[in-house]
């Protein structure tokens, strides 16, 4: 087998939809309070799509900036991968949706259903297709409009999501923000912790599904939340083993935005300084598959990163699943 090639990153981008959805709103929607979200997960609000947004159109507008941030025509791309559990439609992928929209006439694509963690899974994928010779390129976007699977009455979970697209340009040989490690895992006897367990092919939509709301999302939050904690500190700590490095080495950590509760409770353990850490879940929530690559592309836009810093991307989410990776910028 040849060598295997570097990957670095070559633009990033991202984008939210205009309309906030503000603790205060959700006062009127469900049984909560702004004091109760805020303690309990670091919310203050989140973004909503518009009613003519679909995923790739959200997609394609974080696509586009990412796509000038590398300097590259959008027929320049080989490969287009999409994270996302909320697609334009079932079928075809929303990758192919975006294909047409952006005119990535010479790109292949496909979709990754892997919720929160999806975004780190297709980094890993196209991570390998490029450092393989499989590709030189590749467009990864985690895009969700998770709006449209929220339960607005189970004050439990809507309070937590929102929409927004993240995008990133990898590619082969490019010197900043080379991958040095990745790794993905899941346990999947505990698929019941987050899903939506009406639409599939096990238990198509009828009017029953629709009365009782089976088609959209429900989660068992506190298990999540005891699987995050434990998962988000050895996540951080396997990264750094493999590659020989210690936590004082980490120039930032962005991880996924899931509640900052369960990020500062695996932070202390791990004895990194709370300025190292990205987060924006008060302004966005939890965007799933979009979360990293919009914070990471904030964390650029801020000048957050000097050059040869150590990131650490950590996610996970329905499946259970989970992913890690780390660049030096
Ligand atoms: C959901 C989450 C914020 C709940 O926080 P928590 O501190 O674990 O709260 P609990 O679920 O124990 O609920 C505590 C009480 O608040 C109530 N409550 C739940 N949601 C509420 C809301 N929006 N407003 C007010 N009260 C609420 C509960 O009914 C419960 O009341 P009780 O004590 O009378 O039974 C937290 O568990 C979490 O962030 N989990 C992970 C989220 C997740 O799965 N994300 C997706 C995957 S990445």
């Amino acid at each position: 087998m040849n060598q295997l090639r570097t990957v670095g990153v070559a633009g990033t981008g991202h984008y939210v939809p205009e309309q906030v959805l503000s603790n205060h709103d959700l006062e009127g929607m469900v049984d909560t309070s702004d004091e109760w979200i805020f303690t309990r997960t670091g919310m203050r609000e989140r973004r909503i799509a518009g009613k003519d947004q679909a995923c790739s159109d959200l997609c394609y507008e974080a696509a586009r900036k990412a796509l000038q941030d590398a300097k590259m025509a959008p027929e320049d791309l080989q490969l287009i991968v999409v994270a996302t559990v909320t697609p334009d439609q079932l079928l075809p992928s929303t990758a192919a949706f975006l294909q047409e929209k952006l005119g990535a006439w010479n790109a292949g694509g496909w979709d990754i259903n892997n919720a929160c963690t999806g975004f780190l899974s297709a980094l890993s994928t196209a991570y390998g297709m490029i450092a393989s010779g499989s590709v030189d390129n590749a467009l990864i976007l985690g895009a969700e409009v998770l709006s449209r699977i929220i339960n607005y009455q189970d004050r439990a979970s809507c309070i937590l999501f929102g929409d927004g697209a993240g995008a990133m340009v990898l590619k082969a040989d490019h010197p900043r923000g080379q991958i040095i490690f990745n790794t993905t895992g899941m346990d999947g006897s505990q698929w019941d912790a987050i899903q939506r367990s009406a639409g599939g092919s096990r238990r198509p939509i009828d009017h029953e599904v629709l009365e009782t709301k089976e088609h959209l999302m429900t989660l068992k939050g506190n298990e999540v939340f005891r699987f995050a904690v434990a998962k988000f500190r050895s996540l951080v700590t396997e990264s750094l083993e493999a590659t020989g490095h210690t936590p004082r080495d980490i120039g930032m950590v962005v991880p996924h935005q899931v509640n900052i509760r369960i990020i500062d409770s695996a932070m202390k353990k791990l004895d990194i300084d709370p300025e190292r850490i990205y987060v924006n879940l008060d302004r966005y929530g939890n965007t799933s598959a979009a979360s990293i690559p919009i914070a990471f592309d904030e964390v650029r836009g801020k000048g957050l990163l000097n050059e040869g810093d150590l990131v650490s991307f950590v996610a996970f989410g329905a499946g259970l699943s989970w992913g890690s990776a780390l660049l030096r910028w």
